[in-house]
């Protein structure tokens, strides 16, 4: 196993401590949230723990499955006692950036909603500032592609519609596309994630502000645990 995936899967043992029975659950996308989702799925089986999951993706909704995770929904629940999910950037305020996984939409949302937030990481996804040889994913209303990819550009960022091998674009978990918006380092990404979600047409963006409660940083020597001030 290389070292970051030792990392990736020793920030999410890490993190799925947080998990306590009759928990409902928010599961992560991406392949540390991965570890995280197969961790639970251990515990449930060791410690007969009840622990609702949801979702943040198709993937993570087959893993749950697999891995014998009950799946609830936002129809039945209220709120979620904690969401264990991975991220693409992360600065010293634990503002993330969120998203070349395509699932933002519905990970905003479930990590919105839950009362602790726990990101994982490997160290290689820390920086001073968010954008720093990073783009800003975008979830983008096929409809409305080139008008938004336009208001992007007069803000400053070049956009590149996300493609698979085959050079069709790839559709989201919500039939949308994403839109991969580089900005370069970011002054202010709170009041960019405001601009970029008031565009019609942007179903939802990667800035994750003010969201994360404590973060889990793996690396070559051990783990580091951040906590918001
Ligand atoms: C999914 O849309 C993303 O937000 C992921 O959380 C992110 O890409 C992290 O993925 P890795 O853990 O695979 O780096």
């Amino acid at each position: 196993m290389s070292w970051r995936a030792d990392a990736k899967k020793r920030v999410a043992i890490e993190a799925v401590k947080h998990v306590q029975n009759g928990d409902v659950v928010g599961l992560g996308s991406g392949s540390t949230a991965a570890y995280a989702i197969r961790e639970i799925g251990k515990r449930i089986r060791c410690e007969n723990l009840k622990i609702e999951g949801i979702a943040t993706s198709s993937e993570a909704e087959r893993m749950a499955i697999e891995e014998g995770i009950k799946l609830t929904n936002l129809d039945v629940v209220e709120y979620l006692d904690v969401a264990i999910d991975g991220a693409d950037q992360v600065d010293p305020d634990l503002n993330l950036i969120k998203g070349l996984g395509a699932a933002l939409t519905r990970e905003k949302i479930v990590d919105d909603l839950s009362n602790v937030l726990v990101i994982i990481v490997d160290d290689t996804k820390l920086t001073n500032k968010l954008g720093t040889d990073m783009v800003v994913p975008v979830e983008v209303l096929p409809f409305a592609l080139s008008q938004v990819s336009k208001r992007l550009e007069e803000m400053g960022g070049t956009p590149l519609l996300r493609s698979l091998k085959d050079g069709k674009p790839l559709i989201t978990d919500n039939n949308n596309y994403i839109v991969d918006v580089d900005f370069g380092p970011i002054d202010d990404p709170r009041k960019l994630r405001e601009h970029v979600k008031l565009i019609p047409g942007v179903l939802e963006n990667g800035l994750f502000i003010d969201m994360a409660d404590l973060v889990y940083v793996g690396s070559k020597t051990g783990i580091k645990k951040i906590e918001r001030k």
